[in-house]
């Protein structure tokens, strides 16, 4: 046997109705807020991630599924959704019909990260990204959007992490008093971070290493130095939170980890799954649609992972196991070819069906009926043929009703009606 690669894993049949329901959720969702999806290839080339993610970041340093493509340029399995679609936003001039598109896609990302639990190298995400709208009610908007998924699908113990990073304006200013203060000693720092504080000191900010947590506890807080506009954009988000009851707490800790993000920057997190807390992350990336060579266009998004989404709801949601309607029980050889003939005739009108063409005896194929879980077993043997009349067995009541094969799938359309 060749076992699946690490960090990678197989969504099996009794799990995937729960990532559908998740989907469905979703998807309702969007569609009742304007969104519509959009399907993107997951491979792309490098330089879109290295130009949007940022050369420092973890994410594009060390984590990056790359190779090289039949050009020699280097391709990218992508890790996120956002660059591509603002790649896609751009080249194909979504903006020139109308500047503001608000999109979601779903699939596959993949980050070479150590895995653990909650953390894969293959991991789904539902990601949302609106362009063209400045005012702070669009972020707020999406926060209750995800807020409000997260909700429906029952999930508890939740808190919305909220943080301005600000804008080219002001955030340089507070980069220096970060740098200051890093230059100014940074005994107690892990290797990394002591990497990271002179070519990204704010991601030593969110470091989750406590001898790290411990050096930043009085660092300096972006907020303090925003500009007029970026102050005034924050204040709001939070008011229109608080007008529709979303609860929030500030984080000037919280930078995220790509280096596209301006202004508004968010994680929902929760209490439920352990080191790996975030169940959503997004924020603002004003600059990027320019920055990848596209109009000047303001941008927000956010991006849940679904296979932490899923952990928590199939806590809760109650699993519903497949069970055919009608399993067709025919014995005998030379009722195979019969057998197959109801299976379609059923199958297409709708009718959940399973069919056992091994041709066992009803002793063996009632075994098998039980296991799969049939609602109704059809039971055809040589005498029932002859009659032309088969015999529909309740599984649970273990009533047992005549079918004529004349007309069979009505006779049958009718009887589940009524059953009912
Ligand atoms: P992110 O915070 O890197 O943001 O990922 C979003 C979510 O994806 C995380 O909160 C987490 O639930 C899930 N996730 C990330 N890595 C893994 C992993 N290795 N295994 C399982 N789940 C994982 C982004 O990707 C941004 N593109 C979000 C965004 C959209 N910002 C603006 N627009």
């Amino acid at each position: 046997m060749i076992p699946l690669i690490r960090g990678f894993k197989d969504i099996l049949p009794d799990e995937t109705p729960v990532w559908k329901a998740i989907e469905d959720t979703a998807i309702a969702i969007f569609q009742s807020f304007g969104f519509r999806e959009i399907r993107l290839p997951i491979v792309e080339k490098a330089e879109l991630f290295q130009r949007s993610i940022g050369e420092n970041t973890d994410i594009v340093e060390k984590e990056m599924y790359t190779f090289p493509g039949s050009r020699g340029e280097m391709i990218t399995l992508r890790p996120e959704a956002t660059a591509s679609v603002v790649r896609a936003y751009i080249q194909q001039q979504l903006y020139a019909r109308d500047p503001v598109q608000k999109l979601y896609t779903i699939g596959p990302m993949f980050r070479r990260e150590r895995p653990q639990k909650g953390r894969y190298r293959q991991f789904y995400q539902i990601s949302a990204e609106v362009f063209g709208i400045d005012a702070p009610y669009i972020d707020a908007q999406l926060i209750v959007l995800a807020w409000t998924l997260l909700e429906r699908l029952g999930v508890t113990g939740l808190s919305v992490q909220l943080n301005s990073l600000g804008c080219p304006a002001c955030r340089p200013a507070f980069k220096r008093a970060l740098a200051d203060m890093l230059a100014a000693g940074t005994g107690g720092l892990c290797a990394d971070c002591l990497r990271r504080k002179d070519k990204n000191p704010l991601r030593v900010l969110d470091c989750k290493v406590p001898a790290c947590r411990e050096v930043m506890k009085d660092a300096p807080s972006m907020t303090d130095y925003l500009c007029e506009d970026c102050a005034r954009h924050f204040s709001k988000v939070q008011s229109s939170l608080i007008r529709q009851q979303i609860p929030f707490v500030l984080n000037p800790r919280l930078v995220r980890g790509l280096d596209y993000y301006t202004r508004t920057a968010f994680e929902i997190q929760t209490d439920a799954l352990g080191a790996q807390n975030a169940i959503a992350g997004g924020g603002r990336y004003d600059g990027l649609v320019k920055a990848l060579d596209g109009p000047e266009q303001p941008a927000i998004g956010f991006a849940i992972g679904l296979d932490r989404l899923v952990e928590l709801v199939s806590q809760t949601m109650p699993q519903k196991p497949f069970s055919p309607d009608i399993f067709i029980a025919a014995m005998g050889e030379e009722i195979q070819e019969k057998a197959f003939d109801w299976s379609c005739a059923l199958g297409l009108a709708g009718i959940k069906t399973e069919t056992d063409f091994s041709g066992k005896s009803l002793k063996a194929l009632m075994k098998r009926a039980d296991r799969v879980g049939a609602e109704h077993v059809l039971i055809a043997g040589s005498q029932e043929l002859e009659a032309g009349v088969l015999v529909l067995r309740n599984m649970n009541t273990k009533e047992q009703v005549p079918v004529p094969i004349d007309g069979m799938v009505n006779h049958i359309k009718q009887y589940l009606k009524d059953y009912q």
